[in-house]
């Protein structure tokens, strides 16, 4: 659908007690702008034009690439704020939508019906209904039901205040029509600011048609003034995820207990147990089970694969029928091949563990590649930092490193290799052969304890 579309995210936001501007606070891991740029790509906007104020090289930032930004210094109201975009409408798009950085949960389909409401020739108000009105525009009817105007909150009679259909902030215009109302605006009113509200009046007495469209739903009309205000639609957000990935059949232990910030994919049968964030772009294949308490960041969990409670998972792959966890931690660039196991305080980072490798227990390997089958024992590590550089430690197949060794990279474990424990190993080990690289027992026969002097 070819038309304009201004959004409206100049304004400080002076509640949210920021340094941040109020439309980069986040909402699902997206900024709210963010969102509202996502709403308006799926109209397929020929031309989207963000009025930026406070902040506004930060905000043109966030948004550079997705729209065209003109500024408003200072802000003089909403009709202020539209007045600056009017240079930048393509009068060949005969639609223009006017949306709020600061409403994020807006949805495609509603803000389509809103432009084609306007169809180019008519004013389209987004309203709704709510049992505490005040503070917004209302929609002022005739006696025939017909809308007249909005009035603001501070500008509005006893009676007028009494009504609770309310203008939510959101409006489609026909786009020369619209030019020239603003620019006509003037801001006698309580506020002395440019109400862009005061041009369903003008489109009144010059018999353009005023339709006034009810949104389907207040969540996607909400702003966002305050940090509880920002609370309360990351709630109404993660809810609408939880139920969508239950229709996918996902099984949520508490679907008020996940915190989805970005996209998760799920196979059959997944299960996910309470307290878990996910980031990014993640997918779990069929039959996997996510424990308590997991952040999961940017990653690919194999079919059937079980990661246990408190288990910190980022930039990784990990293959079907793995277990991982609890408490373990695999950080960018740990792959795990199938079956293999991770045990509780092991950290993986930048390394490829081959199908059935496990390290049960408090180690860590960075920079290393183990072989299939390899058995890693507890309290080992890579050494793989020497300061200044990282170099890899290779672990062929099979190998069983005991407990408690540093493995000092670059340092290759030839396959079946045994090491003892307690080793640090410096130089490649040869395949098939048990090494020991350690102090030798020693046991020291009639040796005595010092004993304490006598005190002078
Ligand atoms: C506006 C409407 C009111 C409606 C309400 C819905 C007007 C005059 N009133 O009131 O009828 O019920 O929204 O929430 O439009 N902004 C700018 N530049 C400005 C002023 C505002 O970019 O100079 C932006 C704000 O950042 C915000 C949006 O416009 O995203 C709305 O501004 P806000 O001050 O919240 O308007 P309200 O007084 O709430
Ligand atoms: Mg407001």
């Amino acid at each position: 659908m070819a038309l304009n579309v201004v959004i409206m995210a100049a304004g400080k936001g002076t509640r949210m007690k920021s340094a941040a501007p109020k439309v980069l606070h986040r909402v699902g891991g997206r900024s709210l702008l963010g969102h509202v740029l996502d709403c308006a790509a799926g109209l397929e906007a020929a031309r989207c034009i963000v009025i930026t104020g406070h902040g506004a090289e930060a905000v043109e930032q966030a948004a550079a690439g997705r729209a065209v930004f003109a500024r408003q210094m200072p802000q003089l109201g909403t009709g202020h704020a539209v007045q600056q975009a009017v240079p930048l409408l393509d009068a060949a798009f005969e639609t223009t939508l006017i949306l709020n950085g600061d409403v994020p949960l807006i949805r495609t389909e509603t803000a389509r019906a809103l432009a084609e409401a306007c169809g180019g020739s008519r004013l389209a108000l987004l309203t709704i209904e709510l049992d505490d009105p005040s503070g917004y525009g209302r929609i002022v009817r005739d006696a025939g039901g017909a809308v007249r105007g909005i009035v603001e909150h501070k500008d509005a009679s006893p009676g007028q205040r009494a009504v609770r259909e309310v203008y939510t902030g959101m409006m489609a215009a026909p786009t020369a029509a619209l030019a020239r109302w603003v620019m006509a605006l003037g801001n006698a009113n309580a506020q002395r600011e440019y109400y862009l509200t005061d041009i369903v009046a003008m489109a009144v007495a010059e018999g353009v048609p005023v339709v006034a469209s009810a949104a389907p739903d207040e969540t996607e009309v909400l702003g966002v003034n305050s940090p509880a205000q920002l609370a309360d639609l990351e709630r109404r957000f993660q809810r609408g995820q939880s139920a969508r990935l239950m229709e996918a059949g996902v099984r949520l232990a508490d679907p008020a207990r996940l915190d989805l910030r970005g996209s998760l994919e799920c196979g059959a049968d997944v299960e996910i147990d309470v307290n878990c964030v996910f980031e990014g772009r993640v997918t779990l294949a069929d039959g996997v089970r996510i424990g308590a308490n997991c952040v999961i960041r940017d990653a690919a969990i194999g079919a059937g694969a079980q990661i246990h409670p408190f288990t910190h998972i980022e930039g990784a792959e990990v293959g079907p029928g793995a277990l991982v966890g609890p408490f373990a931690r695999l950080r960018p660039g740990a792959r795990l091949g199938a079956e293999v196991h991770i045990g509780n305080f092991v950290e993986v980072k930048n390394s490829t563990l081959a199908a059935g490798a496990k390290a049960n227990h408090l180690a860590y390997l960075g920079d290393a590649t183990v072989g299939e089958r390899v058995n890693y024992g507890a309290g080992s590590i890579t050494a793989n930092y020497d300061g200044a550089n990282k170099h890899r430690t290779v672990i062929g197949a099979d190998v069983h490193v005991g407990s408690n060794c540093v493995l000092v990279a670059p340092v290759e474990i030839g396959a079946g290799a045994t090491i003892g424990g307690g080793s640090t190993i410096t130089r490649d080990v040869p395949a098939g052969q048990l090494s020991v690289a350690r102090a030798r027992q020693a046991s020291i026969a009639g040796w005595t304890r010092p004993k304490k002097a006598p005190k002078a």
